[in-house]
């Protein structure tokens, strides 16, 4: 057995202790490749998070309410131009009855997911964030993409507890080549309009990207640093064949780890959900995120029929709300891993609430 490398074993000793780390540094660690440095990364990180948030595993049920979206994304099976997709939207009504649901099975989050769909009106967005927050006492997330500034104010004022906006890519160039018609500044000039309207804040990144470096990932963990996100949604890319990236190899589970781990030790706080694209690349993936840094496990809630039809990248659709993901199921997978359900809403450090 190959022993930890010294100049690695300094630099992990410095993450768990300061929890800052250069851009090199962060390369290092998420370039190696034996497995005593991995186990090493992963312990320090699993440490760390049972340090600063316990135990607790926070679950989230999320309901994909809109497959429409006005951007092209060129990774994403969502995107406009992909005509393959059977779209749906669900009513105001389908939408609260869903979150219902989940709060009788015990989720006392609900994220609001769709993709950029300037259907909803504002208002009625609004009316369902009241109705949620009145009628079924849970922390709401909304997770919707780019909207204004007023809008953002809108739904916070409404009740909205906290906003998922992930970065995607750190790397300006790679953004803009992936994202047709935005730019990386825009995004995190949002990530400031949302800490200031009041919510906690999500930032996040994919892994595997095509033309992505360790550099350009290392780049994404100092955005999260430095935006102090409250929730950070690191996930694998995983090619979709209704869109240009369909040939491209997806991003490795080993990495996705790799990066969660650093994650937990340069953010001790953070929520870091185990994502359920780590799991369609790897049957046990999420309890492996589990044990390297992740404390949230967002199910599938959205109902039938709409569920099969939110197919950002295949696979997601298969793992479903029910059985072995339901509310009870994890409960009891999480006994299994000497972990417990969080109580309460979960919220961010900072809200203190
Ligand atoms: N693989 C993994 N995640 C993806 N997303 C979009 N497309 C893919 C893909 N092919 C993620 C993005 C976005 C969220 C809606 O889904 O990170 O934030
Ligand atoms: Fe739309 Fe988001 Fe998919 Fe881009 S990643 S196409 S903005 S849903």
């Amino acid at each position: 057995m190959s022993a930890v490398r010294p100049e690695i074993a300094t630099v992990l000793n410095k993450a768990a202790s300061t929890h800052t780390l250069s851009k090199d540094e962060i390369v290092a660690l998420l370039g190696t490749e034996d497995e005593e440095t991995r186990s090493a990364l992963f312990r320090a990180a699993d440490e760390t998070r049972a340090r600063y948030l316990g135990d607790a595993v926070h679950l989230r049920a999320i309901i994909e309410f809109s497959s429409h979206c006005v951007r092209n994304c060129l990774y994403c099976g969502l995107r406009r131009d992909n005509r393959r997709l059977d779209r749906f939207r669900m009513r105001p009504g389908e939408i609260f009855e869903a979150a219902r649901r989940a709060r009788a099975e015990g989720y006392r989050t609900i994220v609001l997911q769709s993709g950029e769909d300037p259907h909803y009106e504002v208002d009625a967005l609004a009316g369902l964030i009241r109705r949620l927050k009145s009628e079924l006492d849970v922390a709401v997330t909304l997770s919707l993409g780019d909207m204004t500034r007023e809008t953002y104010r809108l739904l916070r004022a409404a009740g909205a507890d906290r906003y998922l906006l992930k970065h995607e890519t750190a790397d300006p160039a790679l953004f803009a080549r992936l994202r047709p018609g935005t730019m990386l500044s825009e995004r995190l000039k949002r990530l400031v309009w949302l800490r200031e309207a009041g919510y906690q804040v999500g930032g996040g990144n994919l892994v595997g990207l095509p033309g992505q470096s360790l550099g350009s990932l290392a780049a994404d963990l100092l955005v999260l640093k430095r935006y102090q996100v409250h929730m950070a949604g690191i996930g694998p890319f995983i090619p979709n064949p209704d869109t240009p990236l369909a040939g491209s190899p997806p991003g490795s589970p080993a990495l996705t780890l790799k990066v969660l781990a650093v994650t937990r030790l340069l953010l001790p706080r953070v929520h870091l959900p185990a994502t359920t694209a780590v799991s369609v690349l790897h049957p046990e993936g999420r309890q492996l995120a589990l044990r390297c840094g992740a404390n949230v496990v967002m199910p599938d809630l959205t109902p039938d029929p709409y569920c099969r039809h939110y197919d950002i990248y295949p696979g997601k659709a298969r793992l479903g709300s029910e059985g072995p993901n339901s509310f009870a199921w994890w409960e009891k997978e999480l006994a299994r891993l000497g972990r417990q359900v969080g109580k309460g809403r979960g919220h961010g450090w900072e809200a203190g609430r």
